[in-house]
Parts: structure tokens; C-alpha cells; sequence
């Protein structure tokens, strides 16, 4: 029989992956660590006498069977290890789950959620994919059509029937009707090994052996490189633990599976999200679409990007934007949680919520009245924008956009460079040779004028204009400026060779007043100036950049 108990502390396995302790770098821990019969075990796995040199602990010297806890805190529910540890999984039995399948309790169909945390997430197969639906529903047409294609469970309890694909070679979550009602929800169970007939009753095929697989984020696997230690900050939001300049190191959150975790009807739950698209949630205007702000149902907050209309050509750029989106990870980059499939009628992508607005917005817009950035904030910005497009171009990719418009803070004041609407993968890609003008005014390469060509160089160029507008809280663009000073790239260019810096410079920052602000912003308008340089060749690399900028800062 199961006990409330056990049942308590099954469920205590699935929220305690909501609790975050931050750990402290521990030097003293072993690079490897000797685990019986398993051998020399490493991170992310710890000796369980030394929880905080890993993410997850293995109890070695167990009997019957050596133990993993999935967390490093005590209590924590333990488990059997069935197989030797690999570097990335491990066959293990929960007993707790043994218990409730034997007494077929519906316990198991509550709370029931994959461990995820910012460093770590875990997956475990073979699993079953179940449809958990209240027994007096309202079905339309398209999901009437849906269940009678599942098999049904309904001896449960509670208030809700499970529903699971009859044939088990099927994917359930390929054919979810898009109209799932929001009372439905979906969750992964591990099926019995070795696999029971498809006629098998639902307790029948699951099972409590299953393999489990651990993804560490890129996150935490750079943090460790460096030495650091993969924590989380109460918020939810990946934090690497180290000695230096933790300005820099607090690193966004991923969460990586956003939709395809809740794949209930993305399209009329971003809608909701956005009060049906209304005018006073619009964010503003991105390449080729109109971005609003959303709530979804667990009260995340999200940018979604409606497309303008469709048109091949678009769709085609929207897909392509997913594509590279979801391929690059960098805490200084807006991460992308998911999208609407090709399949429905309205194409939309979720992305990150930024909450503090634009570089533009706080250098020359309705923010800089209120509280002008100062020069270190000015600063870090430069240099986290580098970092961005630095690592854009060592994955093949030309922003294309860049500008003040395009660099969001968050409320620490850290940088996430948005809208890749205009990235191509190149080189292979033929289209890189453009005939439509690309960019926006004011931060175009002007090489590109004559080639229709751009290169990474070319987003060298527009940082350059930003780094002028950080240094100057001039806009990029200003026609009420002299003729050919309209171009904020001109204005920048003839005054430095005049070294006439103190008519570039806003003195508010502490130019001419503070030293060291006065050589750090000179040293920064020469290095604007030379990614400003008509001639491409003579731009430094981004790569450079980031050096230059962070040599600067010294
Ligand atoms: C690992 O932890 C066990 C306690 O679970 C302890 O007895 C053992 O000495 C530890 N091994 C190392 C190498 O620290
Ligand atoms: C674990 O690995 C060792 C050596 O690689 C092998 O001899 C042993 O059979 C394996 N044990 C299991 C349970 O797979
Ligand atoms: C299970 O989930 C329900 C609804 O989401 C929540 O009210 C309840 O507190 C959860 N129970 C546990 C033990 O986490
Ligand atoms: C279920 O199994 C599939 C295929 O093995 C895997 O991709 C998926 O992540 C698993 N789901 C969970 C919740 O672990
Ligand atoms: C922007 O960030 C600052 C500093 O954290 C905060 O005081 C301010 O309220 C934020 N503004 C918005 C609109 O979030």
C-alpha cells in the first residue's frame, strides 16, 4: 500500500526543483571522485558527502544499490541505480513510483513535471505522453474527432480522465488538436521496459524502470569551464558563481521548451496572453512584425511577435528567424521561446520578455529625461553588445540591424540584442547578395551602397554608430542637424579628426570633468572611430572589438 507519506514526498520530488539554494564556490572540490563499481564519476555528479560540488549527488556505498538523488538537498527522494553511470544517464528505479503503479493510485497523474532548473534538466524514456482532461468537458468538433482516436482511462478519483494514443509507434503531441481546451494538460509518464502490448491497460504499460538523461544548459557547462559554480537565483534565472566582475556573469534563464512543454493550443493561448492582440499591450514595431506584450496562464511574461500579414516572402523570413534563433544561445542575446507552428493560420513567435526598454529609448528617448545612463552603465552596454555580435559572426551569422533600437536592457541593465529578422546564415546562402536595401538609415555600411554586399564588417560599421551614440546621446539620424551632419556617423568622423572630442562627447557623462570617464570615453570614440572607416578592410573584427572594449574599460 501506498502511504500519504510517500505520496507527499513523490510530490515533494516534483516542487523541490523550485527550490533554489545558491551554492558557494567550494576549491576544495575534486575534479573527479572514486564511486565503487561505477569508478571516478564527474560533474555534474557529486559524492553525496559533498552535495555542492555538483547538481545532483550519487550515494556510492549504498546497500542494496548505490543511490542518485536528483537534487542536492537532503530530502530529496533517492533512487536505484540499475546500470553503470555514463557521462550523460543512468537506468535507475523510483520506488515511489513503484508503489503508486502497483496500487494504481491516480496520485501519479498529479503534479507530475519534469525537474528543470537553469543548469540541469532531465529526461527520461522510453515515456508515454498522456492527455489529462476534466470528465465533463465541452468538446468541439476537431477534439471530439481527436479523442476518438485515444484510448480513455477513467477509473480515476479525481475529477479528470486520461487519455493516451492506442497505438504506442504514435505520437500524441503531432496530432493535439489546436483547439485543446485550456483545461487539458499534458504530461510524460515512463512506460515499462520491456514494452507490454498495446492492449495492455494504461497502470499495465507504465513503468517505474526507466533511463534517465541529464542536459546540462551552456550556460552552466561555460561556468564550469571557467571554474565557476551553476547556480540559480530565486527568480529562476541561471547565475554562474565566481570570484570576478559578477556584473557580467548574471546570465539569463532559458527556458527552452516553453510550448512544446504546454503545446495547448499555442495560438489561442498567445492571444489571450495579449488580450486578443490589443493595441495597449503593442510593444512596438520589429522587423516584419508588430511585438506585443503577453502574460501566458503561469503568469511568465513574454514579447510575442505577430507577423504583419502573410506573404511568402515573410513567412519564409519568419521561419528562417526561428531557425537561427533557436540555434544560438548567449546571455547578451533575446532568447526565443517557441512559435506557432507553419500549420496554423497566424504565424507568432514568443520570445523573452525585456523589461527595461531600448538603448535608444534610454540614450536620446522618452526614458533619457527621467534618468540618464551613466557612463559605467554606457559602458557595459558597449561591451555586452560587442560580446553578442562577436559571438554572431563566430556562428556565421550577420546581425544585419544593429542599432540602438534593436539592443534591449533588462532591469539590471544587461543587453539582449534582439531582432534577427535580417540574419541570413551565410556564406552559402546565395541571397546574402541582396537587392533590396537592408538596415536602416544612419547605420548602414556604405560599402553596402556600392556592392550590395554585407559582411560582418558591415554590423562592425552600425556598432560603431552605437558606440557614438553612447558616448555623444546623439541619435543615430537627426535632419535638424547641419546637412552633413545629419548622419550621426559624418558628424562623429569630422570631429575626431578634428580632435575636437569635447564637441562630441556628452560632457553630462563626466567628460572634461572626471579623468577617468575622459579617457575611457576619448579611448571609445577611437575606437568608433576606426569601425566607422569607410573602407571595410580597415574595420577591426568584432572579435577586436570586444578587446579593445574591455581594454578600455581598464
Ligand atoms: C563520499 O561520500 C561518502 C559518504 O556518502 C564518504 O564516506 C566518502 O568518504 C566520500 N568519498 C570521497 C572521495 O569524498
Ligand atoms: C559496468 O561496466 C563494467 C566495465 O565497463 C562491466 O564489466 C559491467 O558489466 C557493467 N555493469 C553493468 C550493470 O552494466
Ligand atoms: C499540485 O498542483 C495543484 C494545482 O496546480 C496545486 O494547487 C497543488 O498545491 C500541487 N500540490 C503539490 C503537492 O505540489
Ligand atoms: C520522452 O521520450 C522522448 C524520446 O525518447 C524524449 O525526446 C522526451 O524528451 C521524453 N520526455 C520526457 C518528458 O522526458
Ligand atoms: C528599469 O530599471 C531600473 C533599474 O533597475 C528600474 O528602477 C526601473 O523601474 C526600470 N524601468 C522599467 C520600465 O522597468
Amino acid at each position: 500500500m501506498v502511504s500519504s507519506r510517500d505520496v507527499a514526498s513523490f510530490l515533494v520530488y516534483f516542487s523541490v526543483f523550485h527550490v533554489f539554494l545558491l551554492k558557494f564556490v567550494d576549491s576544495k572540490c575534486p575534479k573527479s571522485f572514486p564511486c565503487g563499481i561505477f569508478g571516478n564519476l564527474e560533474f555534474p555528479l557529486a559524492n553525496y558527502s559533498q552535495p555542492e560540488c555538483g547538481l545532483f549527488t550519487v550515494e556510492c556505498n549504498a546497500v542494496p544499490h548505490p543511490k542518485v538523488h536528483l537534487d542536492t538537498q537532503w530530502f530529496s527522494p533517492s533512487y536505484q541505480i540499475l546500470s553503470n553511470i555514463s557521462s550523460s544517464s543512468v537506468r535507475i528505479r523510483n520506488p515511489i513510483l513503484e508503489d503508486l503503479l502497483k496500487s494504481k493510485s491516480c496520485s501519479l497523474f498529479l503534479n507530475f513535471s519534469i525537474p528543470h532548473t537553469p543548469s540541469i534538466s532531465y529526461q527520461f524514456f522510453p515515456n508515454i505522453t498522456l492527455l489529462k482532461c476534466p470528465k465533463n468537458m465541452n468538446v468541439d468538433e476537431e477534439m471530439h474527432y481527436f479523442l476518438d482516436r485515444t484510448r480513455r482511462y477513467e477509473d480515476c478519483d479525481f475529477d479528470f480522465d486520461i487519455y493516451y494514443a492506442a497505438n504506442s509507434n504514435e505520437n500524441l503531441l503531432l496530432s493535439l488538436p489546436l483547439s485543446l481546451p485550456n483545461v487539458c494538460s499534458v504530461l510524460h509518464l515512463p512506460l515499462k521496459l520491456p514494452p507490454t502490448s498495446d492492449s495492455a491497460e494504461l497502470f499495465e504499460r507504465l513503468g517505474a524502470e526507466y533511463h534517465l538523461q541529464w542536459i546540462l544548459s551552456d550556460d552552466c557547462i561555460n561556468c564550469h569551464r571557467k571554474g565557476g559554480q551553476c547556480t540559480s537565483t530565486g527568480n529562476n534565472e541561471f547565475r554562474c558563481e565566481e570570484e570576478k566582475n559578477p556584473l557580467k556573469l548574471i546570465l539569463a534563464d532559458r527556458r527552452e521548451s516553453l510550448l512544446s512543454v504546454s503545446p495547448s493550443s499555442p495560438t489561442q493561448n498567445l492571444k489571450k496572453a495579449t488580450n486578443n492582440f490589443d493595441s495597449s499591450k503593442e510593444l512596438g514595431d520589429g522587423g516584419f512584425g508588430t511585438v506585443y506584450y503577453g502574460k501566458l496562464r503561469d503568469g511568465r511574461e513574454v514579447a510575442i511577435k505577430r507577423l504583419y500579414e502573410h506573404n511568402y516572402k515573410r513567412v519564409e523570413q519568419f521561419i528562417n528567424e526561428i531557425k537561427i534563433l533557436t540555434c544560438l544561445r548567449h546571455p547578451n542575446l533575446v532568447s526565443l521561446y517557441g512559435c506557432t507552428s507553419r500549420r496554423s493560420r497566424e504565424l507568432l513567435l514568443v520570445y523573452e520578455f525585456v523589461s527595461n526598454g531600448t538603448v535608444a529609448d534610454h540614450i536620446h528617448g522618452d526614458r533619457a529625461k527621467e534618468a540618464p545612463l551613466s557612463w559605467p552603465i554606457r559602458m557595459n552596454i558597449a561591451i555586452e553588445t560587442a560580446n553578442a555580435l562577436a559571438y554572431l559572426h563566430k556562428s556565421d551569422i550577420i546581425h544585419r540591424d544593429v542599432k540602438t533600437n534593436n539592443i534591449l536592457l533588462d532591469d539590471k541593465f544587461c543587453v539582449k540584442v534582439a531582432d534577427f529578422g535580417l540574419s541570413r546564415l551565410f556564406p552559402n546562402d546565395v541571397t546574402h547578395i541582396s537587392t533590396a536595401p537592408q538596415g536602416t538609415p544612419g547605420y548602414v555600411d556604405p560599402e553596402y551602397h556600392q556592392c550590395y554586399h554585407l559582411t560582418d564588417r558591415s554590423d562592425v560599421y552600425s556598432f560603431g554608430v552605437v558606440l557614438i551614440e553612447l558616448i555623444s546621446s546623439m541619435p543615430a539620424v537627426d535632419i535638424s542637424r547641419h546637412r552633413h551632419e545629419i548622419n550621426l556617423a559624418n558628424l562623429a568622423i569630422s570631429r575626431i579628426q578634428r580632435c575636437a572630442f569635447n564637441e562630441l562627447i556628452d560632457s553630462s557623462l563626466g567628460f572634461g570633468s572626471d579623468a577617468e570617464v575622459t579617457r575611457m570615453t576619448t579611448s571609445f570614440a577611437e575606437l568608433a572611430f576606426r569601425c566607422l572607416q569607410l573602407e571595410k578592410d580597415m574595420r577591426p573584427s568584432m572579435g577586436e572589438g570586444v578587446s579593445i572594449s574591455e581594454g578600455n574599460k581598464g
